[in-house]
């Protein structure tokens, strides 16, 4: 995988997706504009199905980007969603009757949000905490229904990534501690209205080493060799998402397969019965299909030591610089051939001075107001993360095929910004 979509080409200092020219997509659509390239998405998921095989469960994470043309995708391909709030359980419903093939996440689940998901059918429920067990079996028990869970367990085995997207590790949040997990098990396995499904970890994202898989669900098969008593059916391992899509300068992570086996053998360590294997992937679905096209403001000369390009989007459609530090591979895709570069610190429209895109990118010495500059690696937590400050209207989002430019979701007016006010 790259870290730019597969179907991107240059000529001559303009960009294509396919066959259609970013400059005229963004004349005609307007920028920001967030624009995915909806083949690569397609190959992304098929590289998962291939490596993990047909039999595999494929909850991809919605909070990664979700939209419901991206709902008929997954579905098409036999993929179901992973969920953590009603607002994306009511995205998959509005193209699917049923969640029957979601999976429901996160540490906070409200009483309206898992009624909403067991009385549409819902597929798996993951338990974050002990709290959680009796609030969904009496909803469980009303819908009249045996509803699936599986137990998130935190391993503290941390993973080589940003501490901010760390998720597993005793300081973390996330999940039951392996020695509560077995409290948790009795009390799912004595429960009459829920049915206990097996056993969910999610380490944290951009993990590159297979072994920290592998180590992780060892660790879960052990918990549920110990337990096998309570463990009535075919059980689900689910390794969670959290595998590597490459951003600007880094290097390839390993072929999918070998996370699939590492998985596989961890299970197999201890678990000798049937199971099935869940993963959530999000970032590694929709992260390199995805760019964001600004347009370029007014250049600063007389601030800073370098100058300043002013763009008309920022934290807004991606505050992920703002929050994590990330830098996001820019490109001035207004014809420009002239191979001198200099460094711009290119900075969004909002009113804080952290709303710096990237502090040090290299674009081309002509750049100049109106050109229009791409921002790569952009697919994943952009749009999900985007935001109304300083009510500015989120912006739109296109899909391009091999055949046509089509619409994912619309702009916001300037009144949309208003709407929810009483
Ligand atoms: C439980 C869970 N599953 C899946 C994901 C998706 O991770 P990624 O987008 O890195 O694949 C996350 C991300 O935070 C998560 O918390």
């Amino acid at each position: 995988m790259n870290y730019l979509p597969n179907n991107l080409t240059f000529n001559n200092g303009d960009a294509f997706l396919n066959n259609f020219s970013l400059i005229d997509i963004a004349s005609e659509h307007g920028t920001p504009l967030y624009v995915y390239d909806w083949d690569n998405i397609e190959d992304n998921i098929s590289e998962f199905t291939n490596a993990f095989g047909d039999d595999a469960l494929y909850r991809y994470a919605a909070k990664a980007f979700i939209c419901k043309k991206l709902v008929e995708l997954l579905d098409k391909n036999n993929w179901g969603v992973d969920v953590v709030s009603g607002g994306e359980m009511a995205t998959v419903l509005s193209v699917l009757d049923t969640l029957e093939n979601t999976l429901f996440n996160g540490t906070f689940k409200t009483k309206d949000e898992v009624n909403f998901f067991i009385s549409n059918n819902g597929g798996h429920i993951s338990i974050d905490n002990l709290n959680e067990i009796t609030l969904i079996q009496d909803i469980a028990l009303k819908n009249k229904r045996k509803q699936p869970v599986i137990l998130r367990i935190n391993l503290d085995l941390g993973a080589e990534t940003h501490p901010m997207v760390l998720t597993s590790g005793y300081d973390q949040q996330f999940g039951i501690s392996i020695d509560v997990a077995e409290t948790a098990l009795k009390e799912v396995y004595n429960s009459n209205s829920l049915l206990f499904s097996g056993v969910h970890v999610h380490i944290g994202s951009q993990i590159k080493d297979p072994k920290r898989f592998n180590k992780a669900m060892e660790e879960c098969s052990l918990f549920l060799e110990r337990n096998k008593a309570s463990v009535e059916r075919e059980v689900v391992f689910d390794a969670g998402g959290g595998f590597f899509s490459p951003y600007e300068g880094d290097d390839n992570s390993e072929d999918l397969s070998v996370y699939a086996k590492a998985i596989k053998s961890g299970i197999e360590k201890n678990w000798t019965t049937d199971y099935k294997i869940m993963i959530e992937p999000g970032r590694a679905i929709v992260n390199n299909a995805g760019l964001i096209l600004y347009t370029a403001g007014a250049i600063k000369e007389d601030r800073g030591e370098k100058p300043f390009i002013l763009v008309d989007g920022g934290m807004s459609d991606n505050p992920r610089p703002a929050l994590y530090g990330s830098e996001h591979k820019l490109f001035n895709i207004s014809g420009k051939v002239n191979d001198k570069e200099k460094v711009f610190a290119v900075s969004g429209r909002h009113c804080e001075s952290g709303d710096l895109l990237v502090d040090r990118a290299l674009l081309s010495e002509d750049t100049k107001t109106g050109d229009v500059l791409m921002s790569t690696s952009t697919g994943a937590y952009t749009y999900a993360m985007a935001s109304n400050y300083n009510r500015v209207p989120k912006a739109k989002v296109v899909g391009v095929s091999k055949t046509e430019v089509f619409d994912l979701v619309k702009r916001q007016s300037f009144e949309d910004t208003v709407s929810d006010d009483i």
